[in-house]
């Protein structure tokens, strides 16, 4: 037996996820592949502390929480109450998970920061952008559309046509507007921040880091794009400006008043983040950890990993090491891409109702393990996009894993507790051993794939019944323990449905039943006592993929838990093993269905719109509805549409309102009408003033074709500022 390796101290990340969405597939993948590698780690016996944390910074969280009238913290405290259900759905095992707004994250931030203005590493530029002057925003590209500039299209955003497929800036769009606000966006200079990606020091630290073994070829491959430079000397790594104006939900930049520092900047350092609060917390400890976060980053043999899909790579290959190098910290030991998943072929769409949503699949009963294994079945090394095929999954799960795996238990624990009440006896019948080997032989046939599997060692497996098959399946741990480690997952998943396809075969060779008929019961002890072994190896090399369903099985079994070196400690005769419960279900393929049927379209009702999306009723409470007494009104000048309405609710001066009604009301006729208006409405800025509300109307969806506009009215008695609910 080879010596156990060092215990590693490893530090295992995956791509911190926007605090503004729930989890789609594509997350729980990532979760998956790395929650695999990480509990390979932890059974081989190393120390790994794998955390995440939502990154909450960013001008679209900021907008999406003013939308829902909260403060950024409060949205995305939220979205984080929501991450548990589904990490604990499909046992993904994180040691901790933070917030790139904790306040680690904001130390950690400006230290790494500080670290690169003292390295001269950070310099400032005026950069000219779109403003929103009614927001008194900056405009990121996605806030502002306007016309293509190529064929005209309306309403196409700021970098390319979905009509025409032109591709250009924001400049370039004609009648350009802010979505935010529909106000027409102005150019305006404002100094930036950047980190000198073009820097001597930093082309020359990557250029060799990126060689030095951190990275997948195909990543390489890429990176060696971004570092070409044509004849001109342009392209090449570029400085970065990782600084964004007031309004932004960020962390401050030192020595820069209304400067933030742009998402991307802390994202990353939310991992170091999230690790110290980890340490900070005693979480390390309990992990047998004595060291302080410091401690354990300074030291050369922790080692680092990241999981990231694809499209964000540069941030991670690129930035992120040279950041780390520069403010004298620990760079990546691995940076691990992965490609996207699509679903029958298709890449996600929410709008037309693909993809699988994660926690659907929890609700309608599927079982976590399922997918867990159908996805390690399909992951590689490489930087490829896998897909998710409903028959491919029903197929997989059921021929293989429930079909060639879970099988063995319940075949072999029938004739343990009929036969020998549970408990399977000593070997005595050592000619059933030799017997064994001629059998296999004759099984895997001479040349074939089985070949290198039947070794004669019989060391290991000495007084153990058909060492043959023994050895076979442990012949096979260095080899997966490798595959593991190079997150060949699908090729570790083929390996071993092979071995329990040996498994079934020599417990089918082997014909128990007949044993059992014609009374041969140490012959059949000696199967039961084998094919229970097998099932331990298989069950110990499947536990990364499957923890739940193999420590029901090692329950079965009743043997202790699964590290990777019970692969030698067999169960010997003598053993007891439990009850068998049912350890899996096959798939119904009507779940499948149910997953990924398209939600139903709504239905139209008379005014020819359907029933919004569901809501809580929290969301309703957001509305503040009041009674309001109409005291005055007037046409607009200028406007075939609006009114002008003075509204009291009972404050000190009444509401100024301007209502699309003009073609359904006479003024006149309004004045002193108690109707409902929305008084928490964030006032808006129009051509005629400022609208301080709005008051409610029914009207058909299509008002060109189906004219009529029918504004709400309270019973008489109620008095202005009533609450509506
Ligand atoms: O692409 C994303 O979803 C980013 N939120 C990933 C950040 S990874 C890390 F840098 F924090
Ligand atoms: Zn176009």
């Amino acid at each position: 037996m080879s010596a156990p390796p060092a215990v590693r101290k490893l530090f295992v990340t995956t791509a911190l996820p926007y605090a503004n969405a729930a989890f789609h597939v594509g997350h729980m993948m990532e979760y998956i592949q790395a929650d695999i590698w990480v509990r390979f780690q932890r059974m081989r016996g190393h120390q790994v502390h794998f955390v995440c944390a939502d990154d909450a910074h960013g001008a679209p969280i900021m907008i999406a929480a003013e939308k829902a009238g909260i403060t950024p913290q409060a949205f995305v405290a939220a979205i984080a109450a929501g991450r548990q259900q589904y990490l604990d759905g499909f046992h993904i095992s994180f040691d901790n998970w933070s917030s790139t707004d904790a306040p680690e994250n904001h130390a950690l931030s400006k230290d790494i920061y500080l670290a690169l203005r003292r390295n001269e590493l950070i310099t400032t530029r005026t950069v000219e952008q779109f403003f929103d002057p009614v927001k008194a925003m900056f405009l990121p590209d996605r806030y502002i559309k306007g016309e293509c500039p190529k064929c005209g299209a309306k309403d196409q955003y700021g970098d390319s046509c979905e009509v025409c497929g032109a591709v250009y800036t924001p400049t370039a769009l004609r009648n350009p507007y802010s979505t935010l606000t529909g106000a027409t966006p102005v150019r305006k200079e404002s100094e930036h921040y950047f980190f000198k990606l073009s820097d001597p020091r930093c082309v020359e630290f990557l250029s060799q880091w990126t060689q030095q073994g951190h990275l997948q070829t195909e990543v390489l491959n890429k990176i060696s794009e971004w570092f070409k430079t044509d004849e001109d000397g342009h392209g090449g790594l570029a400085d970065w400006d990782i600084s964004r104006d007031a309004p932004y939900f960020g962390i401050e930049i030192p020595d820069a008043p209304g400067k933030y520092f742009y998402v991307w900047l802390d994202a990353p350092i939310g991992y170091l983040a999230s690790l110290k609060n980890h340490f900070d917390k005693g979480g390390a400890k309990a992990l047998g950890e004595p060291r302080t976060f410091d401690e354990f980053m300074a030291d050369p043999a922790t080692e680092q990993f990241h999981f990231i899909g694809k499209d964000i790579t540069y941030f991670h290959t690129l930035f992120w090491p040279a950041m780390l190098h520069f403010s004298g910290r620990k760079t990546p030991t691995n940076v691990f891409v992965h490609g996207f998943i699509t679903v029958k072929d298709e890449k996600m769409s929410k709008s037309r109702g693909t993809g699988i949503s994660p926690l659907r699949y929890l609700e309608i009963g599927m079982n976590a393990e399922w997918l867990r294994y159908y996805i390690a079945a399909k992951l590689t090394a490489k930087v490829e996009d896998i897909d998710f095929s409903p028959e491919d999954f029903v197929a997989r799960v059921n021929s293989d894993l429930v079909g060639k795996y879970v099988n063995i238990a319940s075949r072999v624990a029938g004739f343990v507790h009929k036969h020998f009440a549970g408990q399977v006896l000593p070997i005595t019948d050592s000619q059933f051993a030799k017997a064994s080997i001629d059998r296999l032989q004759a099984l895997a046939g001479p040349n074939s794939d089985l070949e290198r599997e039947l070794t004669y060692q019989y060391d290991a497996f000495e007084g153990l019944p058909d060492p043959v098959l023994m050895n076979s399946l442990r012949s096979w741990a260095d080899e997966l323990a490798s595959l593991y480690e190079q997150r060949e997952f699908s090729k570790a998943v083929r390996a071993i449905m092979d071995l329990a396809d040996l498994v079934n075969k020599s417990f089918d060779f082997a014909k128990p039943w007949e044993l059992a008929k014609t009374d041969q019961l140490a012959k059949l002890n000696a199967v039961c006592l084998a094919t229970l072994n097998g099932f331990k190896l298989l069950t110990i090399y499947l536990s990364p993929i499957l923890p739940e369903l193999t420590a029901a099985a090692a329950r079965f079994l009743n043997v202790a838990s699964q590290r990777w070196v019970d692969i030698d400690s067999p169960i010997r005769g003598g053993h007891r093993i439990s009850e068998y419960k049912h350890l899996m279900q096959r798939v119904d393929p009507a779940m499948l269905e149910a997953l990924l049927a398209p939600p139903a379209p709504p239905a139209l009702l008379p005014g020819g719109e359907a029933i919004a999306p569901e809501i809580a009723i929290a969301d309703f409470a957001r509305l503040d509805l009041r009674i309001a007494k109409i005291v005055a009104a007037e046409r607009v000048e200028g406007s075939t549409k609006l009114l002008r309405l003075s509204l009291d609710i009972g404050e000190a001066k009444p509401r100024n309102v301007f209502s699309g009604i003009q073609s359904a009301y006479a003024p006149e006729d309004l004045v002193g009408r108690l109707t409902v208006m929305i008084a928490n409405l964030a006032p808006r800025k129009m051509k005629f003033g400022l609208s301080e509300g709005m008051v409610l109307a029914a009207s058909h969806a299509d008002e060109k074709a189906q004219p009529g506009l029918y504004l709400l009215e309270a019973d008489a008695g109620a008095a202005p500022g009533l609450r509506v609910r």
